[in-house]
């Protein structure tokens, strides 16, 4: 077991400074930050720490900028900690290493947070350099990663820097998402129904080979139902099929074909931009493309998540085009059942950024599930049991 910041006795942190590895990874236009959880969960981490007199110094990457690129910067995100945390002092630094930012971490105060500059400003952050690396780790005394939707990256910030130090401790978010998550991948309570959706079959590949012998049901929708209707000998017109993983989707279908439930019809148009929209059953014509699941496949999909009051409920990627209202049919209705079964008993998860969008879109609170993963790729990857270097580094009991 990953050993997490309450571990240590309250005094210890008193007037340390503590590196923080959080995932400020969020969605920037303009200036303006749009979902913020990731920024919110890891509140109760900062709090602990500064309420025990800790220095805490926040690093996080933004993006995959090539190199220093302002658009890229964490300072709208710095803006948003200081509204959130108001009585804490928020500074924020505009690099990540360097005599700046060591100034920077002298001056700091007990109970003080800073917030470094993006750490894809400079490439040796992902390539774990071990010069970057010693230069983050010699900034602080202790280290302590909260970003789990990181911790699959073998970066200096996850890994590198996290081995030189001689304290390496969980923030409570990155606890939280491990225990929720080792809960689906080991022992779901019963009846177990997955809800995939989403465009890429590769990146689920893994999760499903786990999760497919434990789960009941699995409702697929979205861009990856068509490569399992047409496994299945379905026409999916110009809707997209994963070739490369058709030979995987065919044999999961023979070793788990009385599991996997699939649109029984479809929302489809010969293009996105084209207002005339039909629902087709079953095939959908050569001309056209599928973009979202069909008014019987709603019915079929929302009574099977609102019903399962007593098991665990697993939501993962949208179900059609969401983005675009008339094809925002099949997700809305599926967040609204997944809140139907949270208030009704059901243990409800969802993963990925999209999906915490779609809930959004729908009106649903992320009050009204039992826990949201901060994770895409990370939480795809932990299902899969994959190696995940940002974890392995940690202190263990
Ligand atoms: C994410 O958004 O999934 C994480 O922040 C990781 O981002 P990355 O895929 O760019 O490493």
């Amino acid at each position: 077991m990953i050993n997490d910041i309450s571990k240590m006795p309250d005094e210890f942190y008193k007037g340390k400074k503590v590196l923080v590895r959080v995932d400020f990874n969020v969605n920037i236009q303009n200036g303006n930050i749009g979902e913020d959880y990731r920024i919110r969960m890891t509140i109760p981490t900062i709090e602990y720490l500064t309420r025990r007199m800790a220095k805490v110094i926040l690093v996080s990457h933004l993006g995959r900028p090539k190199n220093r690129d302002i658009s890229f910067s964490l300072a709208p995100v710095s803006k948003r900690l200081s509204e959130i945390l108001q009585n804490t002092n928020v500074r924020f630094v505009d690099d990540c290493v360097g005599p700046q930012v060591k100034q920077k971490v002298s001056e700091m105060k007990n109970t003080d947070v800073l917030l470094l500059e993006n750490l894809r400003f400079y490439k040796e952050e992902e390539s774990n350099s071990p010069e970057f690396s010693s230069e983050l780790a010699s900034l602080a005394d202790v280290y302590v990663n909260d970003g789990f939707s990181t911790s699959h990256r073998k970066h200096s910030s996850t890994y590198g820097s996290a081995i030189l130090f001689k304290t390496r401790l969980a923030g409570f978010n990155l606890k939280k998402e491990i225990e929720y998550l080792t809960m689906i991948k080991e022992k779901p309570k019963k009846p177990f129904v997955l809800i995939i959706g989403g465009v890429k079959i590769r990146d689920k590949i893994g999760a499903l080979e786990n999760l497919l012998p434990k789960a009941d049901k699995i409702l697929m929708g979205g861009a990856a139902a068509y490569t399992f209707l047409k496994a299945k000998g379905f026409k999916v017109g110009k809707s997209p099929v994963d070739e490369e993983h058709l030979p995987w989707v065919t044999k999961s279908i023979s070793k788990y074909g009385d599991k996997i439930i699939l649109p029984v019809d479809h929302v489809v148009s010969n293009s996105l931009q084209n207002h005339s929209i039909q629902i087709v059953s079953n095939n959908i014509p050569d001309d056209m493309t599928g973009y979202d699941i069909g008014t019987e496949t709603i019915n079929i999909y929302s009574k099977e998540i609102s019903e399962n009051i007593s098991g665990t409920l697993f939501w993962n990627g949208p179900m059609g085009f969401f983005e675009v209202s008339k094809f925002a049919n099949g997700t809305i209705n599926i967040a609204k059942s997944m809140a139907l079964a949270y208030w009704r008993g059901s243990n409800t998860l969802i993963g990925g950024g999209d999906t915490l969008e779609a809930m959004k879109k729908a009106g649903v609170s992320e009050k009204e599930v039992t826990h949201v993963s901060t994770g895409g790729g990370a939480t795809l990857r932990f299902l899969a049991g994959d190696e995940m270097p940002g974890l392995g580094v940690l202190d263990r009991e």
